[in-house]
């Protein structure tokens, strides 16, 4: 049986990072109906963009654990469920049968076998598991569990065909330029000196950490445009697309 393709549908993608609360629906319907029709067992990740971070920054919260008061995990919490509801609002108008959940009912928490069979019967049942950086309670005080970590976690999990993440650029770009890396190794991708960016979470850097991790373990990494849709198809189908693939 076709083994699982795990896509991270970035925040920066499915909303306007620059506008806080603007949701992408046109984008999302768009992806939504190529991951329908490509006939591949995907399961979704989905980022903070400008709901999660937005909150989080107003509050304090990373992925570093710090003193917060509770309606900054509510809030933060509240952002991230309204804007997976919206997600999965468009998923359902587009063909696809999502199935949310937050990491920690299971990939935080239970065995990895355990989990792995969870997921693909949800699959084989034709649903599509959707799951999305969460905040979580560490010491001191709370944490964000980001999108990218997930990423990594589902990877461990599954084992997957590949990985896709989704991004508003088209590719890694060459440090202080524009110009894209087709293809970089896991060892090449972890000293690309990076900025970590103006997220609650890591940026780019976080994620080329991630994916340097994940094409270890044996699957590619693909880093396509989310607005280039049919790059995006390609990527998920494990055609040649135009962006970045990590692969060792
Ligand atoms: N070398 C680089 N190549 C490509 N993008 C880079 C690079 N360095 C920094 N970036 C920035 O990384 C951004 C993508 O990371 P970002 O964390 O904003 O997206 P995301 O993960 O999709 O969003 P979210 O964290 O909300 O899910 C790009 O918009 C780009 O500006
Ligand atoms: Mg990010």
């Amino acid at each position: 049986m076709a083994r699982e393709v795990i896509v991270k549908l970035g925040g920066s993608v499915i909303t306007d990072k620059s506008q806080p609360f603007s949701y992408r629906s046109d984008v999302v319907s768009a992806l939504s109906e190529e991951i329908a029709s490509s006939d591949q067992r995907a399961v979704l990740v989905h980022g903070g963009g400008s709901f999660g971070h937005t909150l989080a920054k107003q509050h304090g919260l990373s992925s570093e654990p710090a003193v917060s008061e509770a309606g900054a995990v509510s809030r933060t919490r509240a952002a991230m469920y309204e804007l997976n509801s919206m997600l999965c609002k468009t998923m359902m108008d587009n063909r696809l049968f999502p199935y949310p959940f937050s990491p920690f009912d299971a990939v935080a928490r239970a065995e990895r076998g355990a989990v792995a069979s969870w997921l693909r019967g949800l699959v084989k049942n034709g649903l599509t598991p959707v799951t999305f950086g969460d905040v979580t309670l560490a010491q001191p005080g709370p944490r964000i569990l980001s999108g990218d970590v997930i990423m990594l976690e589902l990877a461990r999990i599954l084992a997957p065909e590949r990985c896709v993440f989704a991004v508003d650029v088209d590719g890694v770009y060459q440090t202080g330029t524009r110009v894209i890396i087709p293809e970089l190794s896991p060892s090449r991708a972890r000293k690309m000196r990076l900025p970590s960016g103006p997220d609650a979470t890591g940026g780019m850097k976080l994620k080329l950490e991630v994916a340097a991790k994940i094409a270890s373990l044996g699957p590619k990494v693909c880093f396509v445009s989310g607005y280039r849709r049919n790059e995006f198809a390609k990527a998920l189908k494990g055609q040649e697309f135009y962006g970045t693939l990590v692969r060792a």
